[in-house]
């Protein structure tokens, strides 16, 4: 969704705001545009297209100034045009305003100020914000501040905000409501930005807004207030990540270089959480024993690759504890009835930690008195400051647009959480929850085994990758996974992709089975007793002459008959499984996208943090 960078200090603006919003580029956007104080005179540039195209026109229409704001659009309220890119201004054009996030009632309001004399260019819902505060100053507003106070008042929806004006030249405003902001405290310079990566090379000490702040920032310094005027003493935290966590490392793609950085951040998740007598221990997430003992049922709420992890969550929770555990999307859970109670756990999954529909359900189970645990990979957001317990994935800045390292380390957390709660119910032994531990352990091998494989899965990607169309079939653990490979096939590759539960076959998709299609069958094997029956579906399959790419273990010459092609994995526990196999299935996505000539990082269409509904 839309990115926002803005810098006050002694420096040239231009370069930082440009290479700021590059860093915000996986956000997902489709123009770009940039204000600047420049010698008593607010200039704006903007145009259609990626980032490329605005530096082609600084270059020929060149900016520089002392102060500035930058953004990059994500559209939703009228088309990529240059017309509706931001900055948006006031009627005067002494004021502009960049905004991540939708206002709701701009109809009516932009309604109002139109009889109030208001020409509005855009069809945005945002160029209601400078025309409203430019109507709080007509009406007696004593100073910016209290105009932009004012405004926002009538604002409903969800904004992230930076704000300059003619009238207030050596000072930018900020504000958020629903839509993430950081302000970056620098030395003798302050910047703003909707994400830590933007501003990471620059400063890493970093001030979360909360919800109904606003910023004022100098060069010298940064004061916060809330909407109604009340001082609030702001909180400067040290961002923990290094500025290189967010480079690429000598990858052609960030994708690339998250699929490979797995075996590290799993092996890093296992280190925190499992002691040397191999037990897990989740002191990090702040609760007692006492706390998770009246928990009665478990409802995970989470959207797209969070939500397979969520699946996955069930599975391995069920199977190991005595919990029984719901899985919603965010989208469709806010708007049910859903019947809740205290003894209910809600555990929320995001790797961004501001999805729109993910925290407008924790919102809900909190008003409704259940304890809310986030498994979160975003330090700061707003869904680890608003849950009762955070679970930190710490798998370091995702920056490509398909979720990558995000969903193993979120898997992982799951798996943890299971052994937990297993042993505290008494559902597991020690010996069998040492056991389960070692099985995990063997995890990040597993998968540092199937990258070594990569140019087998490119050979496999390259053979299949032409047609209309794919099926991914999984059962139970492995189920989940299928839909987070169609998925990532989906997101990066544009082929069209369908996931299924391997049962299902037979109720529909067998239809679309002819010699074209390609079938990935995950069937790897150890206990497992639905191992026979992916042999059976691959089975019909092959009657159908549909082209099946199997993931199997080495040596499965059952499987090895059946497929056309294998993507080789090394058997680890059944439970545990999907870790290593969906990596298997991100690599075969990746060298798809590859031969298709996508944008891998930056998918079409695709933003990187959903903020809005
Ligand atoms: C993943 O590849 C997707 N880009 C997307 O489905 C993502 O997982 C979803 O938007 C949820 O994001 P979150 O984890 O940040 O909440």
């Amino acid at each position: 969704m839309c990115g926002i960078v803005g810098y006050v200090g002694p420096r040239d603006a231009v370069p930082l705001l440009v290479d700021g919003l590059k860093r915000l580029e996986y956000r997902g956007y489709d123009s770009a545009g940039l204000a600047v104080m420049e010698k008593g005179r607010l200039e704006i540039r903007k145009c259609v297209g990626r980032l490329a195209a605005l530096e082609e026109k600084l270059a020929r229409e060149p900016l520089s100034g002392a102060m500035g704001i930058g953004h990059t659009r994500w559209a939703t309220h009228g088309e990529p045009s240059e017309i509706n890119s931001h900055p948006h201004t006031d009627s005067t054009g002494r004021l502009a305003v960049v905004h991540n996030g939708i206002i709701e009632n701009f109809e009516k309001l932009r309604a109002e100020l139109e009889k109030k004399g208001h020409r509005f260019r855009s069809e945005t819902d945002t160029e209601v914000i400078p025309h409203l505060i430019e109507q709080e100053l007509r009406e007696g507003a004593a100073d910016l501040a209290e105009a932009i106070r004012r405004a926002l008042g009538k604002a409903r929806g969800a904004y992230a905000l930076g704000i300059l004006s003619l009238d207030d030249p050596e000072t930018m405003y900020a504000a958020r409501l629903g839509s993430p902001l950081i302000v970056g405290v620098g030395d003798g310079e302050q910047f703003i930005a909707s994400d830590v990566p933007a501003i990471l090379n620059q400063t890493r000490r970093v001030i979360y807004l909360e919800d109904g702040e606003l910023a004022i920032l100098r060069a010298g310094g940064v004061q916060v207030m809330r909407l109604d005027g009340t001082p609030v003493e702001p909180e400067v935290r040290e961002v923990r990540f290094q500025p290189e966590a967010a480079e690429r490392a000598g990858f052609e793609t960030f994708m690339r270089k998250e699929i490979h950085e797995q075996p590290r951040v799993l092996r890093a998740l296992l280190a925190r959480h499992v002691n040397d007598s191999d037990e897990v221990n989740l002191a990090d997430i702040g609760w007692s024993d006492e706390d998770w003992r009246p928990v009665r049922r478990i409802v995970i709420v989470s959207c797209g690759t969070a939500y397979y992890a969520g699946l996955y969550g069930r599975l391995i929770i069920e199977a190991l504890t005595g919990t029984p555990v719901e899985v919603e999307l965010g989208s469709e859970f806010r708007y049910r009835d859903a019947k809740l109670a205290p003894d209910i756990l809600v555990v929320s999954v995001s790797q961004s930690g501001e999805t729109a529909d993910t925290l407008a359900s924790i919102r809900l189970a909190r008003r409704a008195g259940c304890r809310v645990l986030s498994i979160c990979n975003t330090q700061g957001s707003s869904l680890a400051r608003e849950s009762d317990g955070l679970f930190y994935t710490e798998a370091g800045p995702e920056i490509g647009v398909a979720s990558t390292k995000a969903y193993t380390a979120q898997l992982m957390a799951f798996a943890l959480i299971a052994i937990y709660l297993g042993r505290l119910q008494g559902e597991l032994t020690a010996e069998q929850e040492a056991g389960l531990v070692r099985d995990l352990r063997a995890v990040p091998d597993a998968i540092h085994y199937v990258l070594s494989r990569e140019d087998e899965i490119r050979t496999v990607a390259g053979k299949h990758c032409d047609g209309p169309s794919a099926l991914y079939l999984g059962r139970k653990f492995n189920y989940p996974t299928a839909l987070e490979g169609a998925l990532k096939n989906k997101e990066i590759s544009y082929q069209h992709a369908e996931g299924y539960a391997a049962g299902e076959m037979k109720h529909g998709p067998i239809a679309l089975i002819n010699e074209y299609l390609p079938v990935v069958c995950i069937c790897t094997r150890t206990r497992d007793e639905v191992y026979e029956k992916m042999i059976s579906n691959m089975k019909e399959v092959e009657a159908r002459h549909g082209r099946i790419i199997a993931v199997a273990n080495d040596g499965d010459e059952t499987v090895a008959r059946l497929a056309g092609d294998m993507l080789v994995v090394p058997a680890v526990r059944d439970e545990f499984s999907p870790m290593v196999n969906v990596v298997a299935l991100q690599l075969l996505a990746y060298f798809a996208a590859q031969a298709r000539g996508t944008d891998i990082d930056k998918p079409r269409n695709l933003a990187k943090s959903v903020t809005v509904e």
